[in-house]
Order: C-alpha cells, then structure tokens, then sequence
C-alpha cells in the first residue's frame, strides 16, 4: 500500500453577521437592465412583431416576458447607449414607422418598429419602469420635451391626442430620464461645461406631466457621469457636481451616471468561452476595479453633495469580451460563462456595499448583447449564468444591507492575487435575513462557520450555482449546464455551517 500524504482538515472560515448594526437600503433599482437597440438586444430579443410564429403578445416574445418576470426587473434603460443620441422618437410611434439606420452598431437597418408604445408595453408585461434616455447629441431639447409631454400629459393636448390614436390614452409613467449618454465620447465628445449648459436647458424643460408623478414621486433626472477613473472623467464629476452644489432652482439633477465595463483592455479582445484559470483571474481582478472607482467618485461627490442627494448611478457594467467568431463585430455577440455569475455577483455585492451613494445600476445588456441574461435564436431561448445571479439575489432587492466580517485569505493564479471569498448579507422587508457568498477560488472548496449575533438562526436553506468549469456555458441543446441547485446550512450552537463549491455563488435565507 502507498501512503500519500497526510490529508489535512480543511480550515473553517469564519463569518460574523451583526444583525443589530444595520447599513443602507440595498436600491431594487441597482439589479436594473440596459436594452438598446443593438445587434439582437430588441430585435428578435424582445421584439419578433404580432405576425411572428414565435408566441408573443402584441410582438413581444412571451418566453422572454416570463423569464424576465422571475426577476423582478426593477428598471429598463432604453433606447441606448450611443443609439440614444441618434434617436428621434418620432420615427418610432404610428401606423407608418420610419425606416432608418443604425450607423453605430453595424450599420443596419433599424425598422422603428419597436418604439414608445411597443416599449412601454414590454415594461407593462414585465412589470419594471421606465428608464429613458433623451437625445442630447443629434436631438434638441424641444424634441425631448415633446417625448415627454407625448408620453406623460393626462391632459388634451395635441400630442396626448396624437398619443391615444396610437392607441394609448392614459398618461404613461417614466421614472427616470437619462439626460444624454456618455457625451464625453459618442454622445457627442462635449466638454464638460457644454454638456452642462445642454443638462441645466434639458432638466428645464423635459418635464414630466403625469399627475401620479409630482412632488415625492417626481421623475429622476440622470445626469451623464464619468466613464473610468482616469483625470478626464474626475475633472468631469468635479465639473457636474460643482454646478449641481451653486446650482439655481431652475435647473436639478438626482443621478449621476458612470459607465464601466470589465473589459482589461479595449478593444475587447478576451474570450467569452474556451478560456481557462489564468483569463478566469484576470477578468474577475479587473472587475474588483468597480469598487474602486465607486470610491473615487463617490469621494468627489461627497464633497459637493455630502447629504448623497445625487444618486451614483451604475448605469452600464458587466463584461465586454471579443464579439463571437463569425458573428456582426458591430452586434457585441459573446457567451456567458460562470464566470459572468461569479463577476455579476462580485459586482452586485460591491453596489451593496455602496448602498448609500450607488441607488441604481443597469447591467448591459438585457439579451443577445454583452453580458446578456438571456441569449436567443429564433424560437429557441437560453438563460444565462448571470441570469441566474439575478434571480438568486432578488431578495436583496430593497433589504437592509448588514455588514459581513471575515478573512477568507486569497486564491492565486501566477502573479494575480484575488480574495478567495466574498460575501454581503440584508435584511429583506419582511425582516428575513439573507447571506450571498462567492467561493472565487476555481480549485478549494470552502468551509464555512457563519456567527450571527443579534437573533437565533434555526436553519438555513438557499441555492447555489456552480458547474464544472470555469468557462462553462449553457447552450442551446445544454441549457442546464449552469443552474442553481439547493443547498442547506448546518445550524449548531447558533452557527451555520456549510461547505461552498469550488467557483460557485450561494444564497441563502436564515430561518431565525
Ligand atoms: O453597451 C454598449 C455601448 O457601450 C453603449 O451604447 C455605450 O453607451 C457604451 O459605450
């Protein structure tokens, strides 16, 4: 017989919830999506039209409308991205749509025949807000203020009128209005100070009209923010929040956005799938930079608004990998792998801990583009790794963060160092406690021993979701590669215990 060498207990990791010291309100609206009008994102994603042979309800994608249900999506941002900036509304509303192009995203056609009402709709059946972003770049402020009053006005004006021969006559709601996109670049590569003179004419005069959504309840403006952290976009916060501290009451703001993408270097040239350890590593050490950058913003921010009135708005992050061999370059085709899980949590738990300044994020993108939560091909329909984070973590949605003490060590690959653990806990509305962990480390289980002081846990049930690899994607004829499976805790002398899989993420509810 050979004796190999002494199998070593593995070592406890220790956790310790205080349940008493309670954080922020974790946003609903920080589990947002993005939907542009991008490569498949609307088109065939969402849209297939009434005459499809594809189930739909007026055009909309039915399996897509009830797999979106199961997430509760808070908010949609929409039309773009850098296709907002060449928007026209009006192309997209009546019998007769417009047929026009897509200059950025390949140049293709875009039919209009998804548009206002076709948008409002999907949100009706999916039950999220409106989040709209206006056309600051080609557009002008009177074409965004006629959006609004056409969308908005439960009064008989002209455009009200316009708006119940299409069909509908009530006033819709929009929640939040994006002022621009990334006006610093594609949105027109403004200077800060034009983009501000643009910002104060545009929150002026793009007024929401809804009787429901006055006072308290008022629309949200969103202001463009930063897009990295270099000094370009430092000197850009400074600027707005400089401008919102001596702003005059003619003019506010309740958002500031910031895009990041986990992309390492542009253009985007690592692999969605068909990578191994070391690619594994680095995308998700580059996507631990979201914490930092959150930090840096929020510290500019503090300064000119430190009762955090203007909201970090999170608006476009996720992974931006090489477009898929042979699909459109310009359509941002890409698999999701469980790395996506692990990154989509890594990420929503650092907009956790940001709670007070970070109310609102919007993954990009929605379907068929970026880091999508769904993937289509004609009929058929995949849900992704990400996806199932953002169900697990529906629970978060409004609970009260609680932080999370613990030292889990690190887990290396060649010369990147990553903390092996991750884990965020909150109270839901109903006072019920919850706990996401992430095992970051592709090779070691993790065995781990959770305090709680302030309450009694009497069991712990939950799910997680792993899979073989770390490149694993479901597919079409897989499509349960990567799915959550249950899992309990051990409860003993008032501590969980449980043993994490390798590369997985884990959500658990505590019965106290
Ligand atoms: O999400 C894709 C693009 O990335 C968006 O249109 C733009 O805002 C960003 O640069």
């Amino acid at each position: 017989m050979v004796l190999g060498p002494p199998v070593m207990a593995a070592e406890k990791i220790e956790l310790t919830v205080d349940t008493s010291k309670t954080g922020a309100k974790v946003d609903r609206n920080i589990f947002g999506q993005f939907a542009e009008h991008l490569g498949h994102g609307i088109y065939e994603g969402v849209w297939v039209g009434p005459d499809s042979t594809i189930p739909n309800t007026r055009g909309i994608r039915n399996d897509v409308v009830r797999a979106l249900k199961e997430l509760k999506v808070p908010n949609v941002r929409w039309p773009g991205g850098c296709f907002a900036d060449e928007y026209h509304w009006r192309k997209g509303i009546g019998p007769q749509r417009v047929v026009s192009l897509n200059p950025n995203w390949g140049g293709v056609i875009e039919p209009n025949s998804f548009g206002t009402h076709e948008f409002m709709d999907f949100l009706d059946q999916i039950g999220a807000e409106a989040y709209v972003s206006v056309n600051v770049g080609s557009g002008t402020a009177q074409e965004a203020a006629e959006w609004l009053e056409y969308l908005t006005t439960a009064q008989q004006t002209t455009l009200a009128k316009e708006r119940a021969t299409n069909g509908h006559p009530a006033p819709y709601k929009v929640g939040y209005l994006g002022v621009g996109n990334e006006s610093w670049d594609c949105g027109g590569n403004m200077t800060p100070d034009y983009y501000l003179s643009q910002l104060k004419i545009y929150s002026r005069f793009v007024r929401n009209y809804n009787p429901e959504q006055q006072g308290k309840l008022q629309m949200l403006k969103i202001a463009v923010g930063p897009g990295g952290g270099e000094p370009r976009w430092t000197e850009w916060t400074e600027a707005i929040m400089k401008a919102y501290q001596h702003r005059q009451w003619s003019w506010d703001m309740n958002g500031l956005s910031m895009h990041n993408y986990t992309v390492v270097r542009w253009p985007p040239s690592y692999a969605s799938a068909g990578f191994g350890q070391a690619e594994y590593a680095k995308i998700l050490k580059s996507t631990l930079d979201m914490d930092g950058l959150i930090t840096k913003h929020s510290a500019i921010m503090d300064t000119y608004d430190p009762q955090k009135k203007v909201a970090l708005v999170v608006d476009e992050w996720g992974a931006w990998y090489a477009p898929l061999p042979g699909s459109n370059p310009g359509f941002l085709v890409q698999q999701n792998s469980l790395r996506d899980a692990v990154l989509a949590a890594l990420n929503l738990n650092i907009f956790a801990r940001h709670a007070d300044r970070v109310r609102m994020a919007n993954i990009a993108q929605m379907i068929n583009v970026l880091q999508a939560m769904i993937l289509t091909h004609k009929e058929k329909m995949v849900l992704t790794p990400t996806y199932h984070v953002f169900k697990m973590y529906v629970p978060f949605q409004d609970a009260t963060f609680l932080p999370v003490v613990f030292d889990a060590g690190t887990y290396t690959h060649g010369d990147i160092s990553l903390p092996r653990l991750d884990a965020i806990a909150a109270k839901d509305t109903a006072g019920k406690l919850w706990l996401a962990i992430t095992n970051i480390d592709p090779n070691q289980p993790a065995e781990i021993e959770v305090s709680l002081t302030g309450t009694t846990a009497k069991s712990a049930t939950g799910e997680t979701l792993t899979a073989p690899k770390v490149d694993s994607v479901n597919t079409f004829d897989a499509p349960t590669t990567v799915a959550p499976k249950p899992v309990s805790a051990k409860v003993a002398g008032g501590k969980l215990a449980m043993k994490l899989e390798p590369k997985s993420v884990t959500v658990i509810s505590v019965e106290q």
